[in-house]
């Protein structure tokens, strides 16, 4: 969690931006929205799910038995209906859905809704062929290209669950992935690219099905054509599958609790959580938040959700919300400088983006680059401005409305979890003030509360635990195969109450705030990493003893990650020279898990700081990690080791990347 010292300095430089008239006139949302959800949230919500097109109407709200809820149960509904069929029947089968952008600068392709359709359509025809039945689990591994969506809409039109695995997971995870939820198919690509480069993808596959006997095809885009590794009966080219089939597909209604998808999460713990959501509730609140928290206008706004589909922001904000609601976006393969440093500019100005989201973590990396760039750069077609993933420092937060919204464009700093499927908490644009680096409130329909240990409210100016006390749509419905875990992990902290994980705190204006994790999950340029998987990847390794993992505050990403690792006594011998070995337990994390895990400093340490009941004192190491002065190490069994650490900290040079 944040120091004292930084809260309060954050706090007191907080101001506030009212929201502007011009903007309140036309908002989405109006002030009577708060009052209207508060009075009878569930009146509200059954309101909300005439936003989609059910071929059952639904006449149950919400049934809960703690910690297990339904939504719209009795209602029947087709996700990948009411993304595309519906508008195309609408008759805005012209209207673009996707302004594809490669990572290569000057290629793009524009996909109408009335094409995403034939190209859903023969995706789902395809998958029939390869034998995808209703419920069957089908992973995803896939570079930014629009086959993703395609494949994520193909799998859901036939009631069948997709499981996307980020692409920038190695091998080894996604094999675990797979195996977690038994996946029998998986769609993916040949390779990516990445600032001009492709790098090779199917090999991952091949080497995760190795220990995957399960999985019976293989459906393989052809995005860079490198040269593949094929096994005849079980690969087939996208190309010669796919496109020859009808862009026809009569698609049938399932429950509103269909289990739509699987996204897998860090836990506490080193296995990762298969988190996973039904139809009706999560689509409900994803297109109701996009909605009211990007005030989109379907006619005229293009979104440009910057994150990629293997995360929660990309399933939600990418696919479900914006299709929904019918909107126009941009959606970008490449990295922020592929093409160089201003190609974020060049596209918002080149495609007229009106809306932008995206991680504080990113804005940073921009802001490094200078505000000549965005300065020189026309983004007068952008109106509004959101943030997810961490707490976003006030400096980013100002730098961000002022070089790239100029002035004008409200924030909407969005709270929420891969568990929550939308938006929780986030200012209403046109109503809330904003504050840089608060979620400010409650988004209508959801309650939250920040908590003390005993579970009571805290005061205004108080800090404790972010917990929700009422159940709402998108909520996950649970772990996938694991309900007594489900209860475990977020029910038992504050009977009664979902425990997010989170710390927070009420400014004196009664106001939010994030202030991180308060468990040992830690947040790398706002992906989720847990320290024990970390640990248990740095075990796995021949020469390591032991290890303890800290996620360290970090200018640019947020948090880092610090590896206190004490080797094995042969290894130990044998290491004249730590560079080499240090170099290589970086790259064999990044390896078993994914580069985003590569820890930025590892510390070899004769010792870990252990209490006398053996545990190791994270807190200690993460003062360490942090330059932090010490504070009480008595109960430690040998208090010089951490003064031995702090003296290794400062002489082991941290990991370029
Ligand atoms: C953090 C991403 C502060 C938080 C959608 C949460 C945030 C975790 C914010 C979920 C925010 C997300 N301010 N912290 N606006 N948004 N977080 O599952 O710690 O990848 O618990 O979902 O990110 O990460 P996840």
């Amino acid at each position: 969690m944040m120091s004292e010292a930084k809260l309060e300095a954050l706090l007191t430089e907080s101001r506030a931006f009212p929201p502007s008239a011009e903007f309140a006139a036309q908002a989405n949302a109006q002030p009577s929205i708060y009052d209207e959800a508060d009075a009878d949230p569930e009146a509200w919500w059954r309101k909300q799910a005439g936003r989609l097109t059910w071929d059952t109407a639904p006449t149950k709200t919400l049934e809960w038995d703690l910690p297990f809820a339904k939504w719209f149960s009795d209602g029947r509904l087709n996700a990948s209906v009411n993304c595309v069929d519906r508008h195309v029947a609408a008759g805005r089968g012209d209207k673009v859905a996707y302004h594809w952008v490669a990572d290569k600068e000057g290629e793009s392709r524009t996909i109408t809704y009335r094409q995403l359709l034939g190209m859903v359509c023969q995706a789902t025809n395809a998958l029939v062929e390869l034998g995808v039945k209703e419920g069957d689990r089908v992973a995803i591994y896939m570079p930014m290209i629009p086959e993703a969506v395609v494949a994520m809409l193909a799998v859901a039109r036939l009631g069948a669950v997709h499981s996307v695995v980020f692409a920038g997971f190695s091998a080894e995870a996604l094999s675990s992935r797979i195996l977690d939820s038994d996946c029998q198919y998986v769609i993916t690509a040949d390779g990516a690219y990445r600032r001009g480069t492709a790098s090779p993808l199917k090999p991952a596959v091949d080497e995760a099905l190795q220990s995957c006997p399960n999985v019976k095809a293989v459906l393989v885009v052809q995005r860079t054509g490198g040269d593949v590794n094929w096994i005849e009966g079980r690969d087939y080219w996208w190309h010669d599958v796919v496109d020859r089939q009808s862009e026809q597909h009569v698609p049938k209604s399932f429950p509103s609790e269909q289990t739509l998808l699987i996204m897998y999460t860090s836990g506490t713990t080193a296995k990762p959580k298969g988190i996973f959501h039904t139809t009706g509730g999560y689509l409900v609140q994803a297109a109701t938040t996009h909605y009211y928290v990007f005030d989109v206008k379907a006619e005229t706004d293009v979104c440009w959700t910057a994150a990629d589909i293997g995360w929660i922001t990309g399933h939600s904000y990418i696919v479900y919300g914006p299709l929904v609601n019918g909107v126009t976006q941009v959606m970008y393969e490449g990295l922020p400088d592929s093409g160089g440093r201003d190609r974020w500019w060049k596209i918002i100005d080149e495609f007229k983006v009106t809306i932008l989201y995206t991680a504080p973590t990113t804005i940073r990396t921009l802001m490094k680059w200078g505000p000549e760039l965005p300065d020189s750069h026309d983004l007068s077609s952008l109106r509004l401005l959101g943030t997810v993933g961490e707490p976003i420092n006030p400096e980013a937060w100002m730098w961000y409305r002022r070089h790239v919204g100029g002035e004008r464009c409200p924030i909407v700093d969005t709270w929420w979890q891969t568990e929550t499927g939308a938006i929780l908490a986030s200012p209403l644009p046109g109503i809330t003030a904003t504050k840089p680096g608060a979620a400010m409130r409650a988004l209508p329909g959801i309650s939250l509360d920040v908590v003390d240990n005993e579970a009571q409210s805290v005061g205004n100016g108080e800090g404790g635990y972010l917990v929700v006390t009422k159940p709402w749509p998108a909520m996950t419905r649970g772990i996938y195969g694991d309900p007594e875990r489900f209860k475990q992990t977020y029910w038992t902290r504050f009977p009664g109450l979902y425990f997010a994980g989170d710390g927070a705190k009420r400014d004196a204006d009664g106001d939010l705030w994030l202030l991180g994790r308060v468990d040992d999950v830690m947040n790398i340029s706002g992906h989720r990493l847990s320290t024990t998987e970390v640990e248990h990847a740095l075990v796995g390794h021949p020469a390591v003893a032991e290890a303890a993992v800290v996620g360290a505050s970090d200018e640019t990403t947020g948090q880092a990650i610090v590896a206190f690792v004490t080797l094995k006594l042969s290894a130990e011998e044998a290491t004249k020279d730590q560079a080499p070995l240090i170099h290589e337990l970086r790259e064999h994390v990044a390896r078993t898990i994914s580069p985003i895990a590569r820890p930025r400093q590892i510390i070899l340490t004769p010792d870990l700081p252990k209490t006398r009941s053996g545990k190791i004192m994270r807190r200690l190491l993460r003062d360490v990690a942090e330059n932090r002065s010490l504070g009480d190490v008595t109960t430690l069994t040998d208090p010089t080791v951490v003064n031995m650490i702090s003296q290794l900290m400062t002489t082991t040079p941290s990991g370029e990347e």
